[in-house]
């Protein structure tokens, strides 16, 4: 069991123009693999909207597992790996490069997302892409690796190597 928290950036869902259908497919997925959601928000495309969200969910929340979804690509309102960036302690780059190369197999726009991944305090954050399928795809792809993230966050694993001959 962890405890999550989903933060979709998108100025149309803001708005109220858009169904946020990504944070609904991260929410099912944290379930399914044992996860709980502590807490779910929408915010606008900027930068202080999502720092502000990320400090809170690792800071005062204390999840575990921070999820972002949408705003990690190219266009002039795409600000999650900025904000992410810029309140993160450790950068995690091999989940956003796992998330990148396998993504490329299934499609070449998957070289254009800028996703960020890092620790703050015991809270690890990761940018997912912003479409459903992306999210569904990119979790797949990371979902191994998340529960001995947790374990070596909280400082319960010192030696990952103790036990193996
Ligand atoms: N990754 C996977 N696995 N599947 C996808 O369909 N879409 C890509 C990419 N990563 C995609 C993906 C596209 S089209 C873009 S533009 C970038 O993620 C950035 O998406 P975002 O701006 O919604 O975060």
């Amino acid at each position: 069991m962890f405890g999550a928290a989903v933060l979709t950036a998108s100025d149309r869902g803001a708005r109220g123009e858009r169904e946020d259908k990504s944070g609904k497919v991260i929410e099912e997925i944290v379930q399914r693999l044992g996860g709980e959601v502590l807490e779910y928000a929408l915010v606008p495309d900027d930068v202080e909207s999502i720092q502000e969200k990320l400090i809170y969910f690792a800071d005062q929340l204390k999840a575990e597992v921070i999820l972002t979804t949408g705003g990690t690509g190219l266009s002039p309102r795409d600000n999650t790996p900025e904000a992410t960036t810029a309140v993160i302690e450790k950068v995690v780059p091999g989940i956003a490069e796992v998330m990148r190369a396998e993504s490329l197999k299934k499609t070449p726009h998957a070289m254009l997302s800028r996703a960020v991944c890092g620790v703050r305090g015991s809270s690890l954050i990761i940018n997912l892409p912003g479409s459903p399928k992306a999210v569904r795809e990119c979790l797949e792809f990371i979902e191994p690796a998340l529960p001995h993230a947790i374990e070596l966050m909280k400082g319960r694993v010192s030696d990952c190597a103790r036990g193996e001959t």
